[in-house]
């Protein structure tokens, strides 16, 4: 007998994760992006943009984040800011910050772009190209920083932190007041994609991480509103995981260049799930209805302990990515659960990675991986 069909999920996305391009200047060894990455020619032409965008405003989402790879690499850029600016979508710009004109930049903001957010892989110079593998990519950020703040956008900096650039995070606080960010993100490396096959080469030590705990509680001490700082810890020195996505299904809808429908950026590693594409099915249906979103909603399909567990409703049982990586089990309890079974192998696994020396970093490159 089949299993009845579920009710349609009538909580709408909060936010719409647009993943225009995969193609970006930089090739940071922690992307979240997926091995196998979108070409140009499979890219999702504008008018499936502006439609997506219409139906997403429909649907009830609020924000617009425009990421990638790097999104100003699309020239339709304006034209999917202003549609979104259109349908009273907030819109939010996710860019490296490498090759973006003023003149570029003045035209987003006039097509009614509403945030920045900029990445910033290292606070010097020679950090910032080893990382993002480009060259002379901090004068360009800071420039561009410069240049969203002068148009009187907000700014969120970004900072991806591992055991490369960890030691330098008041530096990172100090970067951000100098260039006027609203929001400083600091967020340790999540890995997926990239990051997991560059697991070894961005561990950061256990001293380390205590160390960014200190200096991120001592700079929201001293500087209170000056500057809003975020903090996400890394799953794997974790005592409980985080609510992953806000729990699948439940607060974000993301689509891919290629125009499929994810729950979050790495479901595609859980097999099994077909994900739709906007080309051929509404996002209603998509997000309401499709197998793939409703697979892991509500409680039923939990494992023990996170079936009895009080937290369940915070956390949703973690990442169901990530334990499909690392368990390869995607109903799993994630192990970055202090009640996972698994939990002390894999804080074991860190510590070990971590203590030895760092292998050289795989950059992302477009071109297809080796098996
Ligand atoms: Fe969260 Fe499951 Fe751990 Fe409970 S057992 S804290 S629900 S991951
Ligand atoms: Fe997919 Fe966490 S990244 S559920």
């Amino acid at each position: 007998m089949s299993a009845p069909a579920r009710e349609p999920w009538r909580e709408p996305p909060i936010g719409l994760l647009a993943e225009l391009t995969h193609r970006c200047p930089l090739a940071c060894p922690y992307c979240s992006n997926p091995l196998e990455l979108t070409r140009r020619e499979r890219e999702l032409p504008t008018a499936s943009w502006e439609r997506v965008l219409e139906e997403a405003a429909e649907l009830g989402v609020l924000q617009l984040h425009l990421s990638g790879g790097e999104p100003t690499l699309r020239s339709d850029l304006e034209a999917i800011v202003a549609r979104a600016r259109a349908l009273e979508l907030y819109s939010n710009l996710i860019t490296a910050g490498v090759g973006v004109s003023e003149r570029r930049l003045e035209a987003l903001a006039e097509a009614g772009l509403d945030h920045v957010q900029l990445s910033v892989q290292d606070v010097d110079a020679e950090g910032c190209d080893r990382i993002g593998g480009f060259e002379g990519s901090l004068a360009r950020k800071l420039a561009f920083a410069k240049a969203v703040r002068r148009l009187g956008l907000p700014l969120t900096l970004n900072a991806v932190v591992h055991r490369h650039n960890l030691d330098r995070l008041e530096r990172f606080v100090e970067l951000a007041l100098e260039l006027g960010a609203d929001r400083l993100e600091v967020a340790h490396v999540q890995y997926y994609g990239w990051a997991l096959a560059n697991r070894a080469a961005l561990m950061p030590t256990r001293s380390q991480l205590d160390r960014s705990v200190a200096v991120v509680k001592a700079a929201r001490e001293r500087l209170g509103d000056r500057l809003l700082i975020d903090f996400v810890v890394p799953d794997y020195y974790a005592t409980h995981p985080k609510p992953c996505a806000s729990g699948w299904g439940r607060a974000v809808i993301v689509v891919a260049p290629d125009g499929r429908v994810l729950p979050c950026h790495a479901a595609h590693v859980i097999p099994g799930l077909v994900f739709p594409n906007v080309e051929e099915k509404p996002l209603r249906w998509i997000w309401q209805e499709s197998p793939a979103f409703q697979r892991f909603r509500g409680f039923d399909w939990m494992q023990e302990p996170c079936r009895s567990c009080a937290r369940r409703e915070i956390d949703f049982g973690g990442c169901r990515c990530q334990a499909m990586q690392l368990l390869g089990d995607p109903e799993a309890t994630d192990p970055a659960c202090t009640l996972s079974p698994e939990h002390a192998r894999i804080m074991a696994l860190a510590e070990a990675e971590a203590a030895a020396p760092p292998p050289a970093f795989r950059y992302r490159r477009l071109e297809p991986v080796p098996a």
